[in-house]
């Protein structure tokens, strides 16, 4: 069966972030496009990702109000978590947004979503394998969009009781014992979840702090925390092997004892889908998995785009969603601005959690020269304290203390910080001065407060801080 040159405007292959993104976008200017999917619409992120694991952070933070609850002069106690129970909960968020996109996806008249195993026939063609056999769609645009998978090393292989975050949201019974191997955003999300459903948890990393890819004060103070909340926290530790049996899994890293626990999860990364789809063979440029794309998210084949995880950056889903959205727009003539992709925000949602925008301190340094900084701590901001939560607020400034500069770094560590990102991502993507963000009445009390705080004393004027 084939669906000829006139049936579409635009295929986009992979209905994750990205891919729906764009082909809701596209479909909204009037563009006939074609969604292929082989798995389920949403992808990563509303079926094994952002979605069902905040969910689980949710739980957490549940289980540790309980937990705390006695000392704020709550009669509670907490009896246990049940993971059936906990499992209902995230499936039931996770089906209604799936149905509620579902419903975007239908009630869109443009477009025709296609179930199967997509793959690159042409730079203008998509060969599908469905259900009711193969389907060659055509059409002048294709947008690359198939995500990404997690990765495991060598000698490592997923089953049993080494895991990935896929299997890790789907655990029937709560481990005693976990160990973490990877440091970066999954790793210490989970860390931090096994932890508050009461498991002890060794984190192994190895490099020499967890999320390397934060300001290094922000590596040190989820450091610190976690270590208070008792999570065995081994940096510079590289995993040499790992075995189980019956009982468990024994863990070894290049220095130290090894370990012994029930579950081992592997967060090591996660790498591009773009193996046996044809992208290479149509001519389009692949580097180490990745596929190869400009600031318009074109690759070096003429009609062929790509989008989220396959193109080397954030693997993040704003940032998928942002560049389906501006490929959409970009086709339809409208001449969209390309994604600054340096005033994506971050958010990691480990208690605490991480907010950031833009450059660290030694970025900053390395791109501007002189730069002035100021850490705010939480310590001094009512709202931290009625929720009991320590952590900062690191501001980057371009240029020396006797200047003045734009803020281009902003940090945040402390429970629900990752709320301020907003404020943090208009500071960063309109310069503002901190004289300029400092001029803002901030509500108190508020967590945000410690935004405006920072502001404050970076101007000069601090109000609960010292200058
Ligand atoms: P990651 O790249 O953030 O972290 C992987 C970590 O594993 C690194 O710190 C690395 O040094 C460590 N590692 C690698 N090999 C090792 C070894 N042999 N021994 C010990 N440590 C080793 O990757 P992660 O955490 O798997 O996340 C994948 C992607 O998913 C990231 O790009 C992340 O941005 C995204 N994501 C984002 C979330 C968010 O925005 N909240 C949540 C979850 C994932």
């Amino acid at each position: 069966m084939t669906a000829g040159n006139d049936a579409f405007d635009l295929i986009v292959l992979g209905a994750g972030s990205g891919g729906y993104a764009c082909a809701l976008r596209a479909a909204q200017l009037g563009l006939r496009v074609a969604l292929v999917e082989r798995a389920e619409l949403g992808g990563t992120c509303l079926h094994r990702g952002c979605i069902p694991t905040k969910a689980l952070l949710h739980v957490a933070e549940v289980a540790d109000t309980a937990r705390e609850a006695e000392s704020v002069g709550v009669r509670a106690t907490l009896a246990g978590v049940d993971l059936a129970g906990v499992h209902a909960y995230k499936d039931r968020v996770v089906g209604r947004l799936y149905q509620g996109l579902q419903g975007l996806v239908s009630g869109a008249e443009k477009i025709t979503f296609v179930q199967g195993d997509g793959r690159l026939a042409a730079p203008d063609a998509v060969e599908v394998a469905t259900a009711d056999g193969p389907l060659r769609l055509t059409a002048p645009s294709v947008v690359l969009a198939t995500g990404s998978r997690a990765r495991t090393l060598p000698g490592l292989d997923i089953g049993g009781r080494i895991l990935t975050s896929d299997e890790a949201l789907r655990l029937e019974t709560l481990p005693d014992r976990v160990v973490v191997l990877g440091g970066g955003v999954i790793g210490v999300e989970f860390a931090s979840v096994f932890r508050s459903f009461g498991a002890h948890v060794t984190v192994v990393e190895a490099l020499d702090r967890l999320v390397a890819a934060e300001d290094p004060a922000v590596s040190t103070a989820l450091a610190r925390a976690f270590r208070r909340r008792g999570i065995d926290v081994r940096t510079g530790a590289r995993l040499a092997g790992a075995t189980q049996d019956a009982d468990g899994v024994t863990v070894t890293v290049e220095s130290g004892d090894p370990l012994r626990a029930d579950l081992l999860l592997v967060a090591v990364g996660r790498g591009p889908v773009t193996q046996g789809l044809g992208y290479e063979e149509a001519g389009v440029a692949v580097e180490r998995g990745f596929v190869l794309a400009d600031e318009r998210c074109r690759t070096n084949v003429p009609g062929v785009r790509a989008v989220g995880d396959i193109v080397p950056g954030l693997q993040l889903a704003h940032r998928g969603f942002a560049q389906g959205i501006f490929v959409a727009e970009d086709l339809a003539g409208l001449h969209p601005t390309p994604l600054d992709e340096s005033g994506i925000p971050r958010v990691t949602y480990c208690d605490p959690e991480i907010a950031s925008v833009g450059l660290t301190e030694a970025q900053a340094r390395e791109r501007y020269g002189e730069v002035t900084t100021y850490e705010y701590h939480l310590g001094g901001n009512g709202k931290s304290q009625i929720l009991g939560t320590t952590g900062f607020v690191k501001l980057v400034r371009r240029g020396g203390a006797n200047q003045t500069g734009p803020v281009v770094g902003l940090h945040m560590v402390g429970a629900r910080m990752g709320e301020q990102v907003g404020e943090a991502q208009l500071i960063y993507g309109w310069e503002a001065l901190p004289e300029e963000v400092a001029a803002l009445v901030h509500a108190h009390p508020t967590q945000n407060e410690s935004l405006g705080e920072a502001h404050l004393a970076l101007a000069g004027k601090p109000l609960h801080a010292h200058a």
